[in-house]
């Protein structure tokens, strides 16, 4: 296996920090928007607060027949205890104005109209405090106790602007609070619940994968019966499958080596015994001459079974190793191997444009071509009785999408036995002397290039289209 190492993330940096941190994220945003409209409220109840003390000093002073002659004292600490510097009293078109011994001239003065309360007014007030500079003078507005009656207060901004940080600082510290207990209780319950079992699921993922053949390492699946459960068990079913489909592969690959192994005996051992049977040949004996050349023959097969087997384990592993390829001279090549070109019966015709270039591997390509010219050949020859005028034509179309060669004869047409295991190694042959192994090769080959290799069913004769993707195309 080259599977390259992988490591989880450490704990902190996974799927629990990302938890974290968004659960304090959506919870700071609620907060925020809590926090606005309380903090407007919160400002109006205190100048509200102020109003109605304000309201309170002026209607102690109402009860005192001749306020000129209070003393001064007595309304500089009515006022102090309203927090204001003056406090001005309308009511029946007459006002009343109060203010300190010493008055103070303010320098910038902002109105709080406490009779207008929609909230967005308020919000926007309660902005404007905060943000303030200092020094400022408010001016609040507001009804008094009667009819018709209005109070006015002029009051310094600070100590409001002070309380209002204070609440903000309060709400801030306590929004941190809930927001972290909340979200440790969240995290502990979602690692109980998620993380934990995600992670373990990956962890095993990862070890599975760089041991598929440790049978110790398939995932022992847990009751629940949420998605993770469900992905525990197909996790099992699937570290399952691979553990013995390598097991059976490796099987296969080493018996595939022993028959090898064998085969390759077998084939010097035969070899030996057709250098025998050549001298044999040679012998005046009537009888031998009349039973050698079946031994050389029934050899001869032998030996290219051997030889075929051979090539068969070589060659399934090795990927096609492209490289532009003059397909009508790959073709001329292939019948030459294939005995077909100058055959004393059978016409062949290549009509491949001279000019076909294909990124092919041309040692594999020229194997599959070969495959079929002389499956062809075989057929012809095997029925020339049958067939008037024996022909194998190999053209080429193409599409937008591929391009397609075509190995057309009119011979005697797929017999059943082949048709039944078309492109099945060792099974699809029907001829003396086949291996079933050229179809097979020739379409493992054309599959390894992306492309395929096709039977043509016609009603007479035989054709075979190797479809390859024009990406090929040189
Ligand atoms: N052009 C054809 N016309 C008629 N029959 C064919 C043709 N091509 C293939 N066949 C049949 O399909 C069978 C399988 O072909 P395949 O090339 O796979 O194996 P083989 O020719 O028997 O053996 P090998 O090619 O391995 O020596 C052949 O035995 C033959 O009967
Ligand atoms: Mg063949």
């Amino acid at each position: 296996m080259t599977a390259k190492r992988r490591f989880l993330p450490a704990r902190f940096w996974g799927l629990s920090n990302k938890l974290i941190a968004t659960i304090i994220a959506v919870i700071l945003l609620v907060e925020i928007v809590f926090y606005v409209p309380s903090l407007a409220i919160f400002r109006a109840n205190w100048l509200n607060d102020r109003l109605r003390v304000g309201v309170v000093a002026v209607n102690v002073l109402d009860a005192v027949p001749d306020v000129m002659a209070l003393p001064r004292n007595l309304t500089d600490r009515l006022l102090t205890s309203a927090g204001a510097h003056a406090i001005v009293y309308r009511r029946q078109g007459q006002s009343q104005l109060i203010e300190l011994a010493d008055p103070v001239t303010p320098d910038v003065v902002v109105t709080a109209d406490m009779r207008q309360t929609d909230i967005a007014t308020l919000i926007m007030g309660a902005f404007d405090t905060l943000f303030a500079g200092p020094g400022r003078t408010l001016r609040i507005v507001g009804e008094g106790d009667l009819e018709a009656s209005l109070v006015e207060l002029l009051m310094p901004e600070r100590p409001l602007r002070q309380e209002m940080l204070n609440y903000s600082r309060q709400i801030g510290a306590l929004s941190l609070a809930i927001a972290a207990a909340t979200a440790v209780a969240l995290y502990l319950l979602a690692s109980f619940l998620f993380i934990h079992p995600i992670r373990r699921l990956t962890e095993n993922m990862l070890a599975f994968r760089q041991e598929p053949e440790n049978g110790t390492l398939i995932i022992a699946p847990s009751p629940r019966r949420d998605e993770i459960g469900v992905a525990e068990r197909e996790l099992a079913a699937m570290e399952q499958d691979l553990f013995s489909m390598l097991r059976q592969r490796r099987h296969l690959a080493e018996l595939g080596l022993a028959v090898a192994k064998i085969n390759h005996d077998l084939r010097n051992t035969l070899t030996s015994a057709q250098l025998l049977s050549d001298q044999v040949a040679t012998l005046d004996d009537p009888k031998v001459q009349r039973l050698a050349p079946r031994l050389v023959t029934t050899l001869d097969r032998a030996i290219g079974f051997a030889q075929s087997v051979l090539e068969y384990g070589r060659q399934t592993s090795v990927p096609p190793a492209p490289v532009p390829t003059n397909m009508h001279a790959l073709i001329e090549e292939a019948a030459f191997d294939a005995r077909l070109a100058g055959h004393p019966t059978i016409v062949f015709n290549n009509q491949l444009p001279d000019d076909l270039v294909l990124n092919v591997d041309g040692g594999q390509m020229g194997r599959v071509v070969l495959n079929l010219l002389k499956n062809a050949r075989e057929a012809l020859e095997h029925a020339a009785a049958n067939i008037p005028d024996p022909a194998v034509n190999v053209g080429a179309h193409a599409t937008k999408a591929d391009i397609t060669i075509s190995v057309t004869d009119n011979g005697p047409g797929l017999p059943p036995k082949a048709r039944e295991n078309l492109f099945v190694a060792f099974q699809g042959s029907a001829r003396a002397g086949g291996t079933g192994l050229g179809l097979s090769i020739a379409r493992e080959i054309a599959e390894a290039h992306g492309g395929q290799l096709l039977f043509k069913d016609q009603p007479s004769g035989t054709r075979f289209d190797i479809v390859l993707p024009s990406t090929l195309q040189a």
